[in-house]
């Protein structure tokens, strides 16, 4: 369970500890994402809700690759109505949550997050850079002023705190960040997958139904590290570092490169439930070794030459 040392504040959000799920993985039962709390985590992070329920796309939807998963799901989801019952759950049980969602246009951005929010998230991330869903929610996280309009207009309707999740399939993420904060952001998450595929040589086809899919886990890592460090140049408010942390040795690299938080995702198929705890241990450890207090002396500090 979380030690000294090991409380952060992200955005105002006082967490026990500096590791997250990140959307997605574990889906959004209840139940699941308590495991992750259970484990040690800070706060857990439901997969992306949208405005209406959805199906997604058909199988095949997931497939393992070298260094990681490579998925194209469609955003399947319940819609937000049909999850309000489930959040309200994990909020009886004390866990504290941020609501990752996504939208279509700018009022069902706003309905959205207003109706999470008085449901009682605690936070929210706004999903605008699925890789897989071409047109409708894609990937606004591409251009910087739909980000800063999006962001504004989600800000404008809620008291809490909004994290923006960024792609890393653009050209220039630091100028997506400084849209962000413009916009309000409270934080910025970054990154989400890395647009990737898999072609079978016997089918002599792509694997997935999408064809495309977003790549996870430690194969991205050391690019999500870089967009992180990018991100932090440029940025004041918080970043939470999400791509292929699978240990405590991983999360230290994001908080030395500016990250106040991690999510953690792919890891979980590996190494199970506990992964938080363990980051978590290693994380402590790192602190007492190496004489510092807390989390947030670390952040950053490889920036300082
Ligand atoms: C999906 C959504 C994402 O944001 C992502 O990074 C990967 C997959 C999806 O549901 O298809």
């Amino acid at each position: 369970m979380a030690g000294e040392g090991l409380a952060v504040e992200v955005a105002g959000l006082k967490l026990r500890s500096p590791t997250m799920n990140a959307s997605g993985v574990l889906g959004m039962s209840a139940p699941l994402l308590k495991r992750v709390y259970d484990s040690g985590a800070g706060a857990v992070v439901t997969k992306s809700l949208g405005p209406a329920a959805r199906s997604g796309h058909i199988n095949p939807t997931v497939i393992e690759v070298e260094g990681g998963i490579l998925n194209a799901m469609g955003l399947p989801n319940p819609g937000i109505e049909g999850y309000l019952e489930e959040l309200r759950e994990l909020k009886g049980e004390g866990v504290p949550v941020v609501a990752s969602f996504f939208a279509t246009t700018v009022p069902e951005f706003q309905s959205d997050a207003k109706a999470l929010a008085r449901a009682g998230a605690d936070a929210l991330e706004l999903n605008l850079s699925c890789p897989n869903v071409g047109g409708e929610p894609g990937m606004c996280a591409a251009d910087a002023l739909s980000v800063e309009r999006v962001t504004r207009s989600v800000k404008q309707v809620v008291q809490i705190p909004v994290f923006v999740k960024l792609s890393p399939n653009v050209t220039d993420i630091a100028g997506i960040a400084v849209a962000a904060e413009k916009g309000g952001a409270d934080a910025i998450t970054a990154v989400n997958t890395l647009k990737a595929m898999a072609i079978d040589a016997d089918f002599r086809r792509p694997v997935l139904s999408n064809v495309t899919g977003g790549l996870s886990g430690s194969a991205i890592k050391s690019v999500a590290l870089r967009c992180v460090w990018e991100i932090a140049e440029v940025v004041k408010v918080p970043i939470i570092g999400c791509g292929g942390v699978s240990n405590w040795r991983d999360a230290i690299e994001y908080m030395l490169a500016g990250a106040s938080a991690v999510e953690i995702g792919t890891a979980v198929m590996n190494h199970g439930f506990e992964v938080y705890g363990k980051v978590n241990d290693g994380v402590t450890r790192y602190l007492s070794d190496n004489g510092l207090g807390s989390v947030s002396e670390v952040v950053g500090l490889a920036h300082k030459r």
